[in-house]
């Protein structure tokens, strides 16, 4: 017999879409502050430094130049001008300004390109571990992830891992690069295994590429310059992570049709673009130079090389990530369960990191310090890793 259900409640779609565990991670780092204690907050991904001042002021030139009403929806055309010219020069991908979409930050654009590719019931290839919304992006979807282990596709290569993984359900591969939490950077052989897998299959690549500037060894491939692949491949982008403006919640999306009509019915259905004078901003973002990009670069570096080499001292193993701001050591020696590391070392050595579990089932043992914080910090948290493990 059917039971009589309420009225109130909620739509079932949002049923598999998680609240991350780096919420309660960080209201226990605001508990220990809150009690007077230092905690080294190496569980961010925030960058070190402050939104660039010319930045800050085309904003403010914009509000007071009344630059305050609704702007085209899918972005401003001198700010889809600079990204097309962007796009070519850096990314090697060639397209309009039609084919170009800004968007309330990577995040918006991600969310747009998922809703745009899977069905309920389709399933999407995710190299793991992964960042985490990304799987409740696919959920919110009603899709299913099929998780790639990134270390299998290395070792064995990527077609045949894919292969493995892959259903006749799958529509779409995600592909992350640099990633988030590993820090890993495919290379231009990987990028064009991918390509040849997806067109082999006929899929659709959502690429996602917010740490493209923190590339420290080898190169940043976009997967959409590929031959064949620009006309299968939603890649998102953000100014969160290279200009330092995640509170600005900028981002753009680029796509060919039919994905990039879907795109914009999302973004006119939800923030109908992005506020105006943000977009001022994000032209003046753009004009930053090659050589200041390559200075903040430098500074990541500089951080990397410091924290890895205290992790590997005291027996944290980890590989020297490629890009982006996060080391992802093994942290079974503090304890195999990393949500349990990760507490026993907020609460014994003060030092704030996300548990690997986070980022998947396959994040397990391991640990995401990121290290995308003062100089100072890094050697603290490298001096208090000694004393805890002494
Ligand atoms: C892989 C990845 N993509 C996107 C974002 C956030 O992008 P946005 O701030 O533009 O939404 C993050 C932030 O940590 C990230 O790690």
């Amino acid at each position: 017999m059917a039971t009589k259900q309420s009225g109130i409640r909620l739509a079932t779609r949002l049923d598999e879409v998680g609240i991350t565990d780096i919420v309660q991670v960080r209201s226990e780092i605001y508990e220990l502050r809150a009690r007077g204690k230092k905690v080294l907050g190496m569980d961010g991904g925030e960058p070190f430094f402050e939104t660039p001042e010319m930045i800050k002021y085309a904003a403010i030139k914009a509000l007071v130049e009344n630059q305050t009403h609704y702007a085209p929806p899918y972005g401003l055309m001198p700010l889809r001008e600079a990204l097309v010219e962007k796009l070519a020069s850096k990314n090697g991908i060639r397209v309009t300004t039609e084919e170009v979409i800004v968007t309330a930050g990577g995040m918006q654009a991600l969310y747009a390109a998922f809703q745009s590719v899977l069905n309920p019931g389709d399933d999407a290839l995710i190299f793991s571990p992964y960042w985490t919304p990304v799987g409740d992006l696919v959920s919110k979807a009603q899709a299913r992830l099929l998780l790639v282990p990134t270390v299998t596709a290395r070792r064995y290569g990527f077609r045949n891992t894919l292969a493995q993984f892959s259903t006749p359900k799958t529509r779409a591969i995600y592909y992350n690069t640099p990633q988030n939490p590993s820090g890993q950077v495919f290379s231009r052989a990987e990028a064009e295994e991918v390509a040849s897998f997806a067109i082999e299959r006929d899929l659709v690549v959502i690429a996602h590429e917010a740490y493209e500037d923190l590339v420290y060894d080898g190169v940043h491939v976009s997967i959409a310059s590929l031959p064949g692949m620009a006309e299968r491949t939603i890649t998102a982008y953000t100014f969160s992570k290279t200009y330092a403006m995640t509170g600005w919640r900028a981002g753009y999306a680029v796509a060919k049709e039919p994905f990039m009509s879907a795109l914009r019915k999302i973004v006119l259905t939800t923030t109908n673009g992005v506020a105006t004078p943000i977009q001022y901003a994000m032209i003046q973002a753009l004009k930053t130079p090659e050589t200041e990009i390559a200075r903040f670069r430098q500074e990541y570096r500089q951080r990397r090389d410091l924290l890895v080499a205290g992790l590997n001292e005291v027996g944290l193993e980890c590989e020297l990530p490629a890009g982006a701001y996060y080391a992802f050591p093994c942290a079974e020696i503090v304890h195999k369960n990393s949500r349990k590391a990760a507490r026993i070392l907020l609460h014994k050595a003060h030092i704030a990191t996300i548990p690997g579990s986070d980022f998947g089932s396959q994040g397990e043992g391991h640990l995401r310090f990121a290290y995308s914080v003062a100089l100072k910090d890094i050697e603290d948290c490298v001096e208090a890793l000694r004393k805890f493990f002494a």
